[in-house]
């Protein structure tokens, strides 16, 4: 891959200089969704596909821009002193995003840049497209000009940057696992405080598989924000009765104790997945370290009901996929990953039944959706480096 970009950023770009080559991972969930703005415990991991890059320093304040992915767009210029969200920059709102965001916490960026980007993450398929390329952003502005932080603080940039300069309100998720990844492990992180630990995850005999629906996402961004605020309704109606900073500080009979504070039902049935989603990861995380597989997966699929019917981010393509999983030999769990709206699943199917769930799967999902759905048996990798 490093041959092949360097090679394009020079006919695109011109040869000579110093070119750097980086890489950034995505990531997938495995439980805990929807959970990580709501002070609660997520359980994601990073990939081994992921977004490079190559980059090489400009004498002037010039940023320019191209990807490999997106070659009809050809380059994007722009400059380090104008940096504003512009829907016709595209993709390169996310890293001019970074470099806004770094320049805000007082990294004074001191000269241009000739970026070129190619990604193997499917496009808007919920592993995390986006937060890759903010994170990568990060990982080489700290790489070129030394900035002094750490691989927390970029994910804390980046996270600032797609809150701040494109406008989704995202948690800490995925710009914490991208950064923080680490081969073979996933992270249970704690989102009230950062804390968090390393899980091996060791599949005997089974494969993590990332089905995407081929959905595009459209006004899920949107919906995004609106599911957060309905949460922070019902945490302020939540805390005229009980003394909480977050959902997340609540446990099942807690909640059940309280809920009638919630005026809007709706935001009851969000707040409730809130709460039980969290306290699902905190057992599905316990089920792991005893080595009971079968429970994560039973966890996996309690996830996937709550997130369709009480948080209703999932939508008949995400349902199908699902669903369709669980009625296949060999799947010890399954469910929606990400945002919701569109997007992947993930499941873990034992080694010897991923064919027939692909063949399976993709089947029904054709058959009832009317297009077809991609599949990927993924590893668990590292988080960003130079290569
Ligand atoms: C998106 C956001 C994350 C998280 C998930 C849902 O991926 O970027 O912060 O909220 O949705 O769990």
């Amino acid at each position: 891959m490093k041959e092949k970009i360097v090679k394009r950023f020079q006919e695109i770009f011109g040869a000579g200089g110093e070119i750097r080559s980086y890489f950034a991972p995505g990531r997938v969930n495995l439980i805990g969704e929807h959970t990580d703005y709501n002070g609660g415990h997520v359980f994601p991991c990073a990939l081994t596909i992921g977004t490079y890059a190559a980059v090489r320093r400009r004498e002037d304040r010039k940023l320019r821009f191209y990807s490999m992915n997106f070659e009809a767009a050809g380059v994007y210029e722009s400059d380090l002193d104008s940096l504003k969200p512009a829907r016709e920059a595209g993709w390169t709102n996310y890293p001019k995003g970074v470099m806004w965001a770094f320049g805000q916490k007082g990294f004074q960026i001191p000269c241009g840049l000739d970026l070129m980007l190619c990604g193997n993450i499917p496009n808007g398929s919920g592993l995390s497209s986006s937060a890759s390329v903010e994170v990568l952003t990060g990982y080489i502005l700290k790489s070129l000009f030394g900035f002094d932080v750490t691989l927390q603080d970029i994910a804390l940039i980046s996270q600032y940057a797609e809150n701040q300069y494109n406008g989704v309100n995202c948690g800490i998720m995925d710009q914490f696992a991208i950064a923080m990844g680490k081969k073979d492990h996933a992270i249970f992180l704690d989102t009230s405080d950062l804390s968090y630990e390393y899980a091996p995850i060791r599949l005997k005999e089974a494969k993590i598989v990332i089905s995407c629906s081929n959905k595009k996402r459209g006004l899920g961004d949107s919906k995004y924000n609106e599911r957060r605020s309905e949460c922070e309704e019902a945490l302020a109606q939540l805390q005229t009765v009980t003394d909480i900073r977050s959902l997340g500080e609540l446990d099942e009979a807690q909640f059940e104790q309280y809920r009638s504070a919630i005026k809007r039902e709706v935001c009851g049935r969000r707040a409730k997945h809130a709460v039980w989603e969290n306290q699902r990861t905190l057992q599905a995380v316990e089920a792991l370290k005893a080595n009971d597989v079968e429970r994560f997966g039973r966890l996996m699929n309690e996830s996937h009901i709550s997130l369709r019917d009480d948080y209703e981010v999932t939508g008949i393509e995400l349902d199908t996929l699902v669903e369709e999983a669980w009625k296949t030999e060999g799947v010890i769990g399954s469910r929606m990953t990400g945002a919701g709206f569109g997007g992947c699943t993930v499941s873990i199917v034992k080694d010897e039944a991923v064919d027939a769930f692909i063949r399976q799967v993709g089947g029904a999902y054709r058959e009832k959706i009317g297009y077809k759905a991609d599949f990927y048996v993924v590893d668990i990798g590292d988080g960003p480096s130079e290569i």
